[in-house]
């Protein structure tokens, strides 16, 4: 979708990753992290401004963020990279050979009223971007990536995150990641919640980081080293996305004035609930924001096996009562939990097409499974390299 993913834009700034190497992944592809940004920090003068910005996986808890419930989340070794020289009030980003977008600073008038139209898409999310970090300095440079684009792993926050680092954002992770969900509202119409822009801001290498939506309190959870975690596609470009997206999210919203915040809410309650779709819905929050809780707790005392038995619940409920999976994604977690080196696997993100996420014993390989496959580390969040 257009949102949480820059799947649904053209994703120029996010899809061109040549310039980092093949990160179609079929193994390992560590070899291409992290090393854009540390190159051109090297060759960097004063006036080079540097930014990187992680992408994320969800281990669970999906659709319940914009219903103040429980999250999982961690920022990944793939990333989006900013780099320009900084001056004037002219900002000009090239990704890989499409057409440049060039803004003037700060970004007003017709361009901040209709994001929409503003050409490259991609830079709708380098622009209003620009428009929360108020920046009047621009610079001219280039964008590139090591993410896959379309995936469900947040393309579109990660590159608004580190546009807002390169243009001098200077807060909190937590305030950092609110002006990304601003800018995501404000550049694709999509009415994400806060999870992925909090995962890239606020990371932490070796940990997931279990988000309470409702309070936006977050704190990292170990990921154990008995599990590795992999990404693969579907093969399906995400579908319809945008619009099913907030129709689950105005149902959430319609089920939670019956029954009170849905993460909380009494499942009686719900189970009463007169409408088969908005219980079904509502269904899928309240048992999702157990399962993050059984989740966090199963990785806490090492126990892979029950963390894998509540994504496969996850995936199924994802399937049945939210209705955001499709047979490609269905098939993959099935494939993928019939391995004995996997514990479990969900769809991961908004669904509609992307990726599955699954948990797998250490050495294993899963790059024959799915159109592409990735191996992913937890990450640290958002930073500044250079400037
Ligand atoms: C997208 C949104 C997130 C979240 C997920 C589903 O990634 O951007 O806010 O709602 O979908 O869990």
């Amino acid at each position: 979708m257009g949102g949480a993913d820059a799947g649904g834009h053209d994703n120029t700034a996010n899809g061109d990753n040549t310039a980092n190497g093949d990160n179609t992944a079929n193994g390992d592809n560590t070899a291409n992290r992290d090393n854009t940004a540390t190159a051109v920090h090297a060759a960097g003068s004063p006036d080079t401004v540097v930014a990187w910005a992680p992408g994320r996986v969800n281990l669970i808890g999906d659709h319940t963020d914009y219903a103040g419930g429980l999250v999982l989340p961690m920022a990944i070794d793939l990333g989006t990279t900013v780099r320009f020289d900084r001056g004037g009030t002219h900002l000009r980003l090239r990704s890989g050979r499409r057409r440049p977008l060039s803004l003037d600073l700060p970004v007003a008038g017709s361009v901040a009223r209709s994001l929409s139209d503003l050409e490259p898409s991609w830079g709708r999310f380098v622009a209003a971007a620009a428009i929360e970090v108020g920046a009047t300095i621009g610079g001219d440079g280039e964008i590139s990536t090591t993410l896959p684009v379309g995936a469900g792993l947040s393309s579109s926050a990660s590159l608004e995150l580190a546009v807002a680092l390169a243009l001098g954002f200077d807060g909190s992770p937590l305030e950092l990641a609110r002006l990304g969900q601003r800018a995501e509202h404000a550049a694709s119409g999509v009415p994400c919640g806060i999870m992925d822009q909090l995962a890239i801001a606020a990371g932490t290498t070796g940990h997931a980081l279990l988000i309470d939506c409702a309070t936006e309190r977050y704190q990292p959870v170990v990921i154990p080293d008995t599990v590795e975690v992999w990404v693969l596609h579907s093969g399906v470009k995400r579908r319809l996305a945008d619009s099913a997206y907030a129709e689950r999210r105005a149902a959430t919203e319609a089920a939670a004035e019956v029954v009170g915040p849905l993460a909380q809410a009494n499942l009686d309650d719900i189970e009463s609930i007169p409408d088969p779709v908005l219980r079904r819905r509502a269904r899928h929050v309240r048992s999702e924001c157990d399962r993050v809780q059984r989740f966090a707790a199963a990785l806490a005392t090492d126990d892979p096996t029950t963390a894998g038995e509540l994504m496969e619940a996850s995936h199924a409920s994802l399937r049945d009562d939210f209705e955001v999976s499709v047979s490609q994604l269905d098939e993959l977690v099935v494939a993928l939990s019939a391995r004995p080196e996997v514990f479990g696997a969900r769809l991961t993100g908004a669904g509609f097409g992307g990726c599955v996420v699954a948990l797998a014993r250490p050495g294993s390989n899963l790059s024959g499974v799915g159109s592409a496959a990735w191996l992913v580390r937890a990450s640290d969040g958002a930073r500044q390299i250079t400037g």
